[in-house]
């Protein structure tokens, strides 16, 4: 029997002005899967993840975690309830240090998160001494414990990237949303962060949704994939359903097209 989706997005719609960003937008993910979501410039991917997470509220439809709907909640209520995301521009507390951007995470941390468990996390830290640890230990997964006291502005590009996703996950959610992950990062910087997405998701038992712009990129890890266009799902399915569908391939010519055209 198939058990219920961590994630349903029931026909969910938000209008700027006249401008449907998203209309009619639905997707169902299930706990354990990580699932790309991608589209052309301004398909409405961001604005997806801000109607998920209480930036924005739907003007039609309905958002549940486990059943349980969210709409108008504010961003840090759904933090709580177990939604944790990365910014398309990273956001940081440039002026603290590594450690003190994941120890801020932790203050939000979900109750009864995957997390939690796993780190045998309590719900208030008996001290300041337990928390420092528990941080450094969780560094350690992103490769960035040689840096604990650097200010977050300071790292290299790369690193800032790996610091935003550590900091979502130490809020112990239960569904991670990336924006871009990779905008910036070389290839083989890419390379290496979808290879960290994938083992933090096994190992932490998460459940991500990763919008990426190259499509390519999320074929090699995403079980299912959605596509924008036009604030409009035009598909979903598996990595070859997408990569030989009419419509995602139309509307990614149509931005080659473009695009060739703003560099010529
Ligand atoms: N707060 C807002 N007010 C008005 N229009 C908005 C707002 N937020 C987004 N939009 C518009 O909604 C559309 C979708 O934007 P969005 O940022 O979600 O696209 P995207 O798929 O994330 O694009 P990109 O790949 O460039 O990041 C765009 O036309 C954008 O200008
Ligand atoms: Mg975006």
């Amino acid at each position: 029997m198939q058990q219920s989706p961590l994630l349903k997005v029931h026909n969910v719609g938000i209008n700027f002005g006249g401008l449907k960003a998203v209309s009619d937008f639905n997707m169902e993910i299930h706990q354990g899967e990580l699932i790309g979501l991608i589209g052309p410039n301004g398909a409405g991917k961001t604005t997806c993840f801000n109607l998920l997470t209480g930036v924005y509220i739907p003007t039609e439809g309905d958002i549940l975690l486990e059943g349980i709907r969210l709409n108008g909640l504010a961003p840090y209520q759904v933090t709580q309830r177990g939604i944790s995301r990365t910014f398309q521009n990273i956001r940081l507390f440039n002026e603290l240090s590594v450690l003190d951007n994941v120890k801020v995470a932790y203050h939000s941390l979900a109750k009864h998160s995957i997390l939690s468990s796993i780190f045998r996390l309590p719900t208030h830290f008996s001290g300041e001494k337990e928390m420092e640890e528990k941080s450094i230990e969780f560094l350690k997964i992103f490769q960035l414990d040689t840096f604990l006291y650097e200010k977050a502005k300071n790292l290299p590009y790369g690193m800032q990237r790996r610091l935003e996703i550590a900091r979502a996950l130490a809020a112990g959610p239960k569904l991670l949303l990336l924006d871009e992950p990779a905008a910036g990062m070389n290839p083989q910087e890419t390379q290496e962060l979808m290879e960290l997405i994938a083992f933090i998701r096994e190992k932490f038992n998460l459940t991500i949704l990763l919008i990426e712009h190259d499509m390519k990129l999320v074929m090699g890890i995403c079980e299912r994939i959605y596509v924008l266009d036009h604030g409009q799902l035009i598909a979903k399915g598996s990595p070859n359903e997408i990569r030989n569908h009419p419509k995602v391939i139309e509307a990614y010519l149509g931005e080659e097209v473009v695009e060739s055209h703003v560099e010529g």
